[in-house]
């Protein structure tokens, strides 16, 4: 195995410490040592310094008694975010603005923590079946890491129009408008002008309100009206946050406003989210092209992965060939919810290891359902300084349907001047 050609390659120590911590005896160690070298490397190993450091590694083997357990024996307990970050590390000026964190609290061992630099929530803690506090959602400690590029989304209110445009271009009436472009040919969130980059105006109410509103002005992003948008959040004593959306413009445009949480209930920090169990009210669902643009066409979801009606871990199907889910490397696709009232959840969601389940209801007409394929543990400023490695985390984003301005079978995003847009989603936690 350490052979290369006829080159004896000394294996790493930490090689070597895996072999010891995962409790393999000693003389198979020494065996194991003994057998990558070959007879011609030992006539050889006169001139062979690498050799030497290995008989010296297999002499060692014999000496030093080997560690019977060092391995630390790692939980969702141990890795989990349990605390709000210092609230120190979100004081800034942005686009010379004031920014900083806002804490919600209820009696019910909840609190949520949010940052009005994109409206952002920054932690869920709830309690997990121990009572244990558990940040349920993926963030960073500090305003410049959610400024770099990367995942800038994280928790982050995604408007004037959340998810895409095909080619960043839209028609309303007679008029054409061609919006900024930064998902490869279509806008992704409004692009680098979207809500999740802009400050907010914060306004505490309460211990358990908060709410925030942003003007964005004619034009931006390359949206037509001036937009007023007001975000309410609430954190209820039965550890449910509401999330209330209210918007107005003096020129037609289009609108489409979600929160880009992305979950983790057995905690920030967790590695997967393939084990949860995922139901979500939905027979249809939306193919997408390989620009991840609605092709138009429903599917329905019945024999095939998309098919979460009944309870089923969100990795069951995600490795099944599927062209699908080969075109989002898993799940990044809208679903189109069934009818509903106010008090059925669209989605539910449970972790075995925290015992949470979080409900989500919405009056919205889609679910964004992203399995986080593309996070990367790459950087290592997530909230204590860990990296979220791929589907660390999934996201359910109640939205309308992507590019609905261009396609004209969907829903209708427009708002026109004098009317009012209202939108409500809640996510529900509980831990029985
Ligand atoms: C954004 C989108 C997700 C997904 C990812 C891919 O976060 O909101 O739906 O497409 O980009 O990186």
């Amino acid at each position: 195995m350490f052979i290369i050609g006829r080159t004896l390659t000394l294996p790493s120590i930490s090689q070597i410490t895996t072999l010891t911590v995962i409790s393999i005896k000693r003389s198979y160690l020494a065996l194991y040592l003994a057998h990558a070298i070959t007879l011609e490397q030992l006539i050889n190993m006169k001139k062979n310094l690498i050799c030497l450091c290995l008989l010296a590694c297999s002499a060692l083997a014999f000496t030093v008694k080997p560690i019977k357990k060092t391995a630390k024996q790692f939980s969702y307990i141990d890795t989990v975010n349990r605390t709000i970050p210092d609230p120190t590390g979100f004081n800034a000026t942005v686009q010379g603005q004031p920014v900083s964190l806002y804490v919600l609290k209820n009696n019910n061992k909840a609190s949520v923590a949010i940052t009005n630099y994109g409206a952002r929530l920054v932690s869920i803690i709830v309690p997990d079946k121990g009572g244990n506090p558990t940040d349920v959602i993926l963030g960073y400690d500090n305003i410049q890491s959610y400024q770099k590029r990367g995942e800038p989304y994280f928790g982050a209110i995604v408007g004037r129009y959340g998810n895409r445009i095909a080619k960043g271009k839209f028609t309303l009436g007679d008029k054409s408008y061609q919006l900024e472009s930064v998902n490869g040919q279509n806008t992704l969130h409004s692009g680098s002008t979207g809500f999740y980059s802009r400050v907010f105006a914060a306004k505490q109410i309460n211990d358990q309100q908060l709410q925030l509103t942003y003007f964005a002005k004619d034009g931006e992003g390359g949206f037509p009206g001036n937009l007023n948008v007001t975000v309410l959040y609430t954190l209820t004593n039965d550890n449910a946050l509401k999330i209330e959306y209210t918007a107005t413009t003096d020129q037609t445009t289009v609108i489409n406003l979600t929160n880009h949480a992305y979950f983790n209930l057995n905690g920030a920090g967790s590695k997967t989210i393939t084990a949860d169990l995922l139901k979500i009210n939905a027979d249809n669902y939306l193919p997408i092209d390989n620009t991840s643009i609605p092709t138009g066409k429903l599917e329905s979801v019945a024999g095939t992965p998309f098919d979460f009606r009944n309870f089923k871990a969100v990795g069951a199907d995600i490795g099944q060939t599927n062209e699908q889910l080969k075109l989002a490397n898993g799940y990044d696709h809208n679903f189109i919810l069934n009818k509903h009232t106010a008090n059925q959840p669209v989605a539910t969601v449970k972790a075995s290891g925290s015992g949470i389940t979080m409900d989500v209801y919405t009056d919205q007409p889609g679910l964004q359902f992203y399995s986080g394929n593309f996070l990367n543990a790459f950087r290592k400023d997530g909230k204590g300084g860990i990296g979220y490695g791929s589907r660390s985390a999934l996201c359910l984003e109640t939205q309308h349907y992507p590019d609905s301005p261009n396609q004209p079978t969907f829903p209708s995003t427009v708002l026109e001047p004098g009317k009012k847009y209202h939108s409500v989603t809640t996510y529900k936690f509980s831990n029985k």
